[in-house]
Order: C-alpha cells, then structure tokens, then sequence
C-alpha cells in the first residue's frame, strides 16, 4: 500500500508544481481580468497589433507564442454558415460544413415565445461550437423601420420591446455554450439602399427609444460578449468607430466590456478606429492601393498603419491595450475556456427544434368560413378538413423552392430543406388523397450564393399566360388550393445590400391568384416572405397563411399548420400596411402642387451634392411614429395590425387587475380562456399608454407579454410585469430616462388593435 501513496502524493506535489508554474492567464483559477492583464504584459507590439485584425476572411489570429488559439467568426443569424476560402468569399467546398437552417428571426420574433428564443439560442450555440467557431455574428435587432429593407428577414420586428425580449434570450441560449454573439448591426442600419453609405439623422428621444433598446437589452441583460457596427453612418461619422454610439453609449452608459468588431468593410479610418471604439477590423477591402489584392490584412487600418503611429511616437498604446484586453477577455470566454461543451450539429433536436419555431411562428392572418360543397358549407378553410377532400393542387414557384441558399451574407449550406410540396405530401402520405401541383409563375429558377448551388433546375420556358391557364384550369377541380408564392431571397427582395423596389409582389403573382380566387373559391394563400407585401386580392382569398424563411423544416412545419397539426400562433412582430403609405416613412407629407407625396428625406435619402463625400443623408422625420405607433396616431386601419394573428381555436381575456406595485415594478395579472374545442396557444399583449404627459408620447407602447397554452375550455392567469423602464421616457435634456407621476392605462389585448382589457393605473 505504502509505494501507491507515495506515487499518489508524489503526483499531487507535481500538479501543485505545476499550479505553481502554470502562468496567471492560462490558469482558469484565477479571475478573468487577472488572466487578461497577464497575457497582456507578456505581449509584444506587433502581437497586440495581430489580434486586433483579421487574417483572413473570418479569423484572426491568437498569439502561437503563447498558446492563444485563433478566433474564428460565422454568420449567422440563422444557420452556421458554410465555411469559405482563406481570402475569398466563395465557399471552401468542405464536406463537413452544413448546417441545420433554423428559421429566420422574423419567424422567431412572430412566435414572442421567449423561451423558444432561448432554445433556438442554444441549439444554434451548440451548432458553431461543433463547427469551433468562437463567434457567431448575430442576432440582428435593427429595427424595421419600413417593409422594403432588404434584410428585415434576419431582424425581430418593428417594436424595441419585442425585439429585445427575444434578442436577449437568443444571445444568453448562445452563450452558454461558449460561443459568443455578435448583436449587428449596431446602430440605425435600417435600409440596405446605399448601405455603405447612409447617414441617418434621428433625434436623440428617438434613438434612444426605438432604436437603441434592443441592443441595449442584449448587452446589459444579456450580456452579450461582442457587438458588430453597422456599414451606415451616424451623425456624419461611421458607425463602425462612431464617438458618441460606441464610446458614450456602448461602453460608457451602459459599461459594455466585449469587443467590438467592425462590420465586414466597414471600417473606414486608422485615426477613428483608434479612439472611436473599434475593437476588432475585419473585411476590410482596404485602401486604394492594395484593393483587391489577396492577403491585405497587413494594410488593414488597424494594422500596419495603426503600428507605424505608434512606432513614430504619434499615437500612445493605451486604446491598444483596450482593444487587446477587450479581445483576451473574449478569448478567455469562448476558445479558451476548457468548461464548454463540444456542441453538435445537425443533431435530431436542432432539425425538431426548427420544425417547432418554424410552425409557431406561423401566423394566420384570414381563414373566412367557405362553403362550396354542401358538406363543407360555413366551415373555415383551414385546417384543412382531410376527410372531405380527395385532390388538393399546390400551385406556386415557392412550393418548390428551396430557401436557404441566398439572401446575402445569411446564406446556409443546409443539411436537408423540406420544401413545402414535399412537406404536404408527406404528410398526407395514406391518406390517398391526391397532390398535384402547377408552377403558376417562374420567379428566380437560381440557386446559388458563393459557390453552394441549390442544385434545383428551376427553369420553365412557358410563358406567363400558358402557366396562369395551366394552373387555373387545373384549379377547377381541385377541393382545395394551395398557393405558396411571396417573395423570394433574390436581389430587390429579401435579400442583403438591396432594398425592395417597391411594396407588391413580384412575377405577376397578383394577376394569378385573382384568376385562381375566381376559378375557385377555396384558396388558401401562403406567403413567404420576411416583409409585409402589398395583398390587393385580401378579399376575394378566404385563408391566408403568412410563413416568413422557415428553413430545414420549411415543409413539414408549414403541413403541420396546414393540417392542423399544429394550432397556429403566430402573431406579427411587424404591422402589415394595407399600402406603403400607411407607413410612416413612406407617408404622404411633402407638399407637391395640390397632391402631396412621400418626402425623399425619409426614404431613400437625399445624396448630397455639395460634398466631396458620398453620402445619403437620411432623415428620420417621423421620430418615434415607427410601425403600430403611427398607425395608433393617425388612427389607421392597417391591412393586419402589429401583434395580430388568428388561431384555430378562440380566447377570451377578463379580469384584468394589478395584482402589486412598488417603485421598482408592477404586476398585472388577467385571466385567459380557450372558448374553442382546440388546443391552441394565445399571446397576451400590455400596452402602456401614458395619458397625460408633458412631453409628446405615442398613444400606447407595448411593454409586456406572454404566450400561454390552453387545452379547449382551460382558464389561466397570466402575470405580466412591468419595470421602470415600462413607464418611462427618454429625457433628453436631463439625458436620462424619466417617468412622470399620473394616470397610466394598461391595454391589454392579442393585438395592438384588438384591445380587451383596460386597467388604470396611477404612477407615484
Ligand atoms: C454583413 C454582416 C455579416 C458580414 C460577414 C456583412 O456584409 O453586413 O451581417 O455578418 O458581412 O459575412
């Protein structure tokens, strides 16, 4: 027994030897900031200089000398993406790189399910684990200010409240698996039209209350570990190293203590990155000289130029040593921290859990009682009622489309894509009933986005006419019409660094689904799309279904909708404008003669002339009245308001009371009832509305929700709460948020239009 103990305690002296010798920062014992300061001082300049800069398209290096691995990026925000050349865009052709496509964030916003926010978070984490990436660049939480941005589709929606609630829990899912964010694109990057280019005016209640909240959540509350500037500018200067959002607000006001890291090419000066907060460059195409030329890292601006001030003595090393900090720090959290997990990919809970979101967020915006045939007369349309139909005929170029390839920058290469005729089809395998589809209209028959191709051959040469009288005639003796159209990731629609030309849909889609309304009645339209779209034929279509990018399990979530699978519950994160003028930045307001029109300032900027710059300066004219809040100002009725969405079952709200208050929250509790015979699930809405104020406020905010499930016939009480922050406004002069004593109501309802309950409330 004797010579074991020995070995034994021989070995434990060796281990404390080597505790012992072990330096502070590759001792994870020791505190974070203690490791950071250590690997700090043992650095050399051209080392410090190295981390802060890419290496190439999506890494930069660690420092080798030390043991400091290399900190590789991905997009994001809805599948990792597949990985690419060293120095190219163009993907890499690895046969390990693809992904589970989960849906796009506007799907996950229209689901206002924080919890499912904080799983999409988690299996996305454990996806960029598997694929050792330390950072994943998203979410995106820029706000939709009008539906042509081209990229609304990875955002969460038009309201600061509602995005941030589930930024958040998508950042805090992420990072629990020691993968860090990467909240983009911060800030007022709210139009791809002139992206690089974009000077956005807004005034200053303005930013900080419907444009910043969303980032601000993600980084106070979920403490997010880094931050991407956007490619726009701000106050003149680019926000990638902007004075007063990065230093001010990011990391003075709200003590953000990650990195920054530029948005692809979007940094623009040694000297601004310097002092404006720039942590981290990458994509830079760099300057005049060596644009273009592989392997330019050296000449990015935060390299040889940042360098040579310092060597020159013209610029000292204390914002390096931030920068280098900032990096450590993020370093120690992600790649250097032994306690993650190793993540997976693909795995059967990531593929469920894409089905789930992509069929919860799902959201019924029509679905009218029909009635053709005797037996089906005064029934809704959906779900479908399988027993009394024997031929459904799926008509439209989306049914067969696979989504996940384009769109930019959010591009997958997907381990599988269930398309939506596949998805039907499956389901309804044994039923006998009888499929049959017509293409309808040829949109983009493409497929590719850096070298990963669809494979799908999408081309018809018919002409419109001969596919619209293909799929009318076809239509006539079908039980049902399905139709899948809506936009698609192709430029000028949902789709990075273009915005939408204009608010209908593309391909003649219009002209065909009126024929098809007229040659039958029982027609169930399926958009998709990440933006509203003009919907002139609303009323002779009785069920529409709205169905955003739903990724690997677009099919299968979209059948369980249409079957009634799944009960839908989706509400909209964004309000559907009957037409685009009803959009606040699109408004009529400029006098022309006797008309007026939408004022060019708004949207899409006005190009200034008298610079050397190029610029679009875009103004921000309608300050706070973004989305539902102008709609409520102007007493509009929009086509489908914010928050809307049907079910397959009905709700009742009652009982609506403040259950406790104390300075620091209020607690609202009310009651909600299943009416119907299905299962189903109801999101519950707060809107505070301030009704006297001594500042302009908008008529109502939302400022809590809930989604709750209920069996046919159950009851359940819903606690909301509200914080200060619910009651407040942006004092600009005191430069601080403040709330003003006084009678306060809270609207409940299962829209920003469909109030049900009122309670008043009187703030101390
Ligand atoms: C996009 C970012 C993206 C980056 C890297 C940029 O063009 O704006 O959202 O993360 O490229 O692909």
């Amino acid at each position: 027994m004797k010579p074991l103990i020995i070995t034994i305690a021989a070995l434990v002296a060796a281990g404390n030897l080597v505790a012992q010798n072990l330096p502070a920062y590759l001792d994870d014992t020791k505190p974070i900031e203690v490791r950071v300061e250590d690997a700090l001082s043992r650095m050399t300049l051209g080392e410090k200089i190295g981390v802060i800069h890419a290496q190439s398209k999506f890494s930069s290096p660690g420092v080798g000398r030390l043991g400091i691995p290399e900190l590789w990026c991905t997009d994001g925000p809805h599948g990792i993406r597949p990985d690419v050349l060293w120095d190219e865009w163009e993907q890499a052709g690895c046969s390990n790189d693809s992904c589970t496509a989960f849906p796009a964030l506007t799907c996950l916003a229209a689901t206002w399910n924080t919890e499912l926010a904080l799983r999409y978070g988690q299996s996305i984490g454990e996806e960029a684990r598997y694929r050792n990436k330390a950072v994943l660049l998203g979410p995106g939480v820029n706000i939709c200010r009008t539906p042509l941005n081209g990229r609304s589709f990875e955002y969460l929606g038009e309201d600061p409240y509602l995005s941030g609630r589930m930024g958040l829990n998508y950042v805090k899912g992420v990072q629990e698996q020691g993968v860090a964010v990467c909240v983009k694109h911060y800030a007022l990057n709210n139009n791809e039209h002139q992206r690089y280019t974009s000077n956005a005016i807004c005034d200053e209640r303005t930013l900080r209350e419907i444009y910043l909240p969303a980032f601000e959540a993600a980084i106070k509350e979920g403490g997010a570990w880094t931050l991407m500037g956007g490619y726009n500018l701000y106050k003149g200067q680019h926000a990638c190293h902007n004075q007063y959002l990065m230093n001010e607000i990011l990391k003075g006001e709200w003590g953000f203590d990650g990195a920054i890291i530029s948005d692809w090419g979007g940094t623009q000066s040694t000297q601004e990155a310097i002092y404006n907060g720039l942590d981290l460059e990458f994509g830079t195409w760099t300057d005049g000289l060596s644009m273009g030329a592989t392997n330019a890292y050296d000449n990015y601006y935060m390299a040889n130029p940042y360098r040579k001030l310092i060597e020159e003595g013209k610029v000292g090393e204390e914002e390096l040593n931030d920068k280098v900090r900032r990096v450590l720090r993020l370093i120690f959290r992600t790649t250097m921290n032994k306690h993650r997990g190793f993540g997976s990919i693909n795995s059967e809970s990531h593929v469920k859990l894409a089905q789930e979101v992509g069929a919860e967020g799902i959201v019924l915006l029509k679905n009218d009682l029909v009635g053709k045939t005797k037996k089906q007369a005064g029934s809704a349309l959906l779900p479908l009622d399988l027993k009394n139909i024997q031929r459904i005929l799926v008509v439209g170029e989306n049914a067969i489309k696979m989504m996940t390839v384009g769109g930019g920058s959010s591009s997958l290469k997907a381990q599988h894509e269930i398309l939506p005729l596949d998805g039907l089809k499956a389901r309804l395998a044994g039923t006998g009933i009888d499929i049959r589809y017509a293409r309808g209209y040829v949109g983009d028959p493409g497929g590719e986005y850096n070298g990963v191709t669809t494979g799908q051959d999408l081309n018809d040469a018919r002409s419109a006419e001969e596919l619209c009288k293909e799929a009318v005639e076809m239509a006539k003796d079908a039980d049902v019409v399905i139709y899948v159209g809506g936009l698609n990731k192709s430029g000028g629609q949902d789709n990075e660094g273009t915005d939408r030309a204009d608010y209908a849909l593309p391909y003649g889609q219009d002209e065909l689904i009126m024929a098809l309304a007229e040659a039958n009645p029982r027609l169930v339209v399926v958009n998709i799309s990440g933006n509203a779209v003009a919907l002139p034929w609303i009323d002779c279509v009785p069920a529409v279904l709205q169905d955003w990018y739903l990724g690997s399990e677009a099919g299968t979530s979209l059948a369980q909708v249409l079957v009634g699978d799944v009960n839908p519950s989706g509400h909209l994160p964004m309000t559907w404008y009957k037409t685009l003028d009803q959009c606040s930045v699109h408004a009529p307001v400029l006098k022309q003669g006797r008309q007026k029109v939408a004022d060019p300032r708004r949207y899409p900027g006005i190009e200034r002339q008298d610079s050397t710059v190029h610029l679009w300066d875009v103004y921000y004219d309608e300050g706070l009245d973004v989305g539902y809040r102008y709609i409520d100002k102007q007493k509009f009725a929009p086509l489908f308001p914010f928050g809307y969405g049907l079910s397959y079952t009905t709700f009742s709200m009652s009982d609506a009371k403040v259950i406790s208050s104390t300075a620091k929250e209020v607690k609202v509790n009310v009651s909600v009832t299943n009416t119907g015979s299905r299962a189903g699930a109801e999101v519950v809405q707060l809107y505070v509305q301030d009704v006297k104020s001594t500042v302009e406020r908008p008529v109502k905010e939302l400022k809590a929700f809930q989604k709750v499930y209920l069996q046919p016939g159950e009851s359940k009480t819903v606690t909301l709460t509200l914080n200060e922050r619910a009651f407040q406004f942006y004092d600009v002069a005191a430069k601080d948020w403040r709330s003003e004593a006084g009678r306060f109501n809270f609207l409940i309802g299962n829209s920003s239009k469909n109030i049900l309950q009122k309670v008043e409330y009187d703030l101390k």
